[in-house]
């Protein structure tokens, strides 16, 4: 039986590759011809969506720049047409490519791209903020669009989103303030993309978000790094490493992330999510969300599965963000696993947030959160917070009359440099507690004050 099925097993990849073997024809004058080579198209083997691997493409290149200001956007989209249905388009190792014109990628089928030399965004703020990709959410914008199906973007090159004069631009402003038109553009977004890859590359200096993928279905990153930083006291501002809408399939696996903002926060509708040996420095987290933040929207974000996370110098490690309030949406967030997350000198190393962003509490009380949180687990969760929030290690707090329930906490062990061995797990209004003992916010409060004055 073995032999049997291994006989067959061998047969596949042949079976498979006979409908590329020469095609025997007629032509008109009744003679009969043959290809005089038939020779298997993916010699080499098929990859993982049963497309040729690099070296069975037809390999495409494009002139690099010869100045910062010498656009070669034109030739990159004349090389990924060139390259689109079965090719590779190579841009090369110790070339940069500067790309000034809004471009529209969503013609895909089946193209990888290999990066190993830098693309580099202009700076051109007047033309960026009048010519760009707009979507409704949070009002995002975007250089370029990438969409279409079997797409893989790998190398050891550089996506460059030359964020400084936006940094510069942008101080003082707020992303959410409904006022704020002053938009920036997301150095990396997909939108209706079914299986794409990203892997080895840098993503450096985003001036809003690094990635958004929309309506995506089946999107990895493996292997990438992501950073942020600016030159002056003008702070990167949104420079989230993650974000997505409508994506089912998130993958994000051996990646760096040190941006100032979200580390990986998936947003409305992602459902799929697994993350793995992901390193973030200076980050606001892994977060869940936000949702529900639009009135009258449903949003949902699932299965998500998250492991082996090391949060350095951050704001907040594990976290699950939904709206609350008067004008907001409704949703859930379900079965969800954080497992062997390590935080250090982080302020608030587990959160669970029931009334996100500037909503007062006493609106979140009134007008309870409508986003359900279920199935949640936190597992072998270690290390240590900044102290910044005293004895505080974990902040579960759902808005009273939200529904909040089955939320485990197992194997934490976190200590902060202010608890003196009395670290404790604050949870409010989460149905049948959370596995371990923790103390209602008020509580807390009291707990803090009778410990003295600490810093
Ligand atoms: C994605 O598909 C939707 C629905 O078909 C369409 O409205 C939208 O314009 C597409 N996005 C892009 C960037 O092509
Ligand atoms: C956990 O992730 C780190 C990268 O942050 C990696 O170096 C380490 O090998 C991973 N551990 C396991 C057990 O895979
Ligand atoms: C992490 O960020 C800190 C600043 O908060 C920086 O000093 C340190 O070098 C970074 N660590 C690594 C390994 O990049
Ligand atoms: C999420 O999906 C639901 C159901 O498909 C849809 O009604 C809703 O508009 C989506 N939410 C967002 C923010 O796109
Ligand atoms: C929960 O999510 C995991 C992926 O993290 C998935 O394997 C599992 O099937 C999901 N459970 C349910 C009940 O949907
Ligand atoms: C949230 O939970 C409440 C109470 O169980 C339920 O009535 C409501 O339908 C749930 N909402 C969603 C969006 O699942
Ligand atoms: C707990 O997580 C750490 C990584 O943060 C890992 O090194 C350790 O092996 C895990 N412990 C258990 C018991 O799984
Ligand atoms: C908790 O972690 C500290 C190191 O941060 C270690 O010394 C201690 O033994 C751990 N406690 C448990 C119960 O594992």
């Amino acid at each position: 039986m073995r032999g049997l099925t291994l006989f067959l097993l061998q047969l596949l990849p042949l079976l498979a590759h006979a409908r590329f073997l020469a095609p025997v024809g007629e032509l008109e004058g009744g003679l009969t011809v043959v290809d005089p080579a038939p020779v298997k198209k993916c010699a080499t083997g098929t990859d993982n969506w049963g497309n040729c691997l690099e070296a069975d493409r037809k390999r495409t290149t494009i002139r690099a720049s010869a100045s910062d200001t010498d656009d070669v956007s034109a030739e990159f989209l004349a090389g990924l047409k060139s390259a689109n249905g079965g090719g590779l388009l190579v841009l090369e190792a110790g070339k940069t490519y500067v790309l000034g014109k809004k471009l529209d990628l969503t013609f895909l089928r089946d193209v990888y791209v290999r990066v190993d030399g830098e693309i580099k965004f202009t700076d051109d703020i007047p033309y960026w903020q009048a010519n760009h990709f707009y979507y409704d959410f949070q009002k995002s914008i975007t250089f370029w669009v990438w969409g279409g199906s079997d797409i893989k973007i790998f190398g050891r090159g550089t996506i460059n989103g030359n964020g400084q004069a936006w940094y510069d631009g942008f101080a003082g402003r707020e992303i959410l303030d409904k006022e704020n038109t002053y938009l920036r553009p997301i150095l990396f977004m997909t939108d209706n993309a079914t299986n794409i890859e990203i892997s080895g590359l840098r993503f450096l200096n985003s001036p809003c978000w690094s990635t958004f993928l929309v309506r995506t279905k089946n999107v990895a990153f493996d292997r990438c790094r992501f950073d942020s930083h600016s030159s002056n006291e003008n702070r990167p501002k949104n420079t989230d490493g993650f974000d997505s809408w409508n994506v089912d399939g998130l993958r994000v696996t051996n990646t760096e992330v040190d941006v100032g903002d979200d580390c990986f926060s998936p947003k409305p509708n992602t459902t799929n999510i697994h993350v793995e040996n992901l390193w973030c420095n200076n980050t606001h987290g892994v977060s869940m969300g936000s949702i529900g933040q639009y009135p009258g929207t449903l949003d949902y974000i699932s299965n998500a599965y998250i492991k082996n996370v090391t949060l350095l110098n951050g704001q907040t490690g594990a976290r699950l963000k939904a709206w609350a309030g008067k004008d907001v949406g409704y949703g859930y967030i379900r079965n969800v696993t954080y497992e062997d997350i390590h935080v250090v000198n982080t302020d608030y190393p587990l959160v669970l947030d029931q009334c996100y962003f500037s909503v007062k509490p006493a609106e979140c009380a009134k007008y309870p959160s409508r986003v359900n949180i279920s199935d949640v687990r936190f597992i072998n969760i270690t290390g240590t917070s900044s102290g910044k929030r005293k004895n505080k290690i974990a902040e579960l707090l759902c808005s009273p009359g939200a529904t909040c329930s089955g939320i485990e906490l197992r194997n934490i062990n976190i200590t902060s440099p202010n608890a003196k061995g009395k670290e404790v797990i604050v949870c409010d209004n989460v149905k049948g507690g959370v596995g371990l003992p923790c103390v209602s916010s008020a509580e807390a409060v009291t707990l803090q004050s009778g410990k003295g004055k600490g810093n």
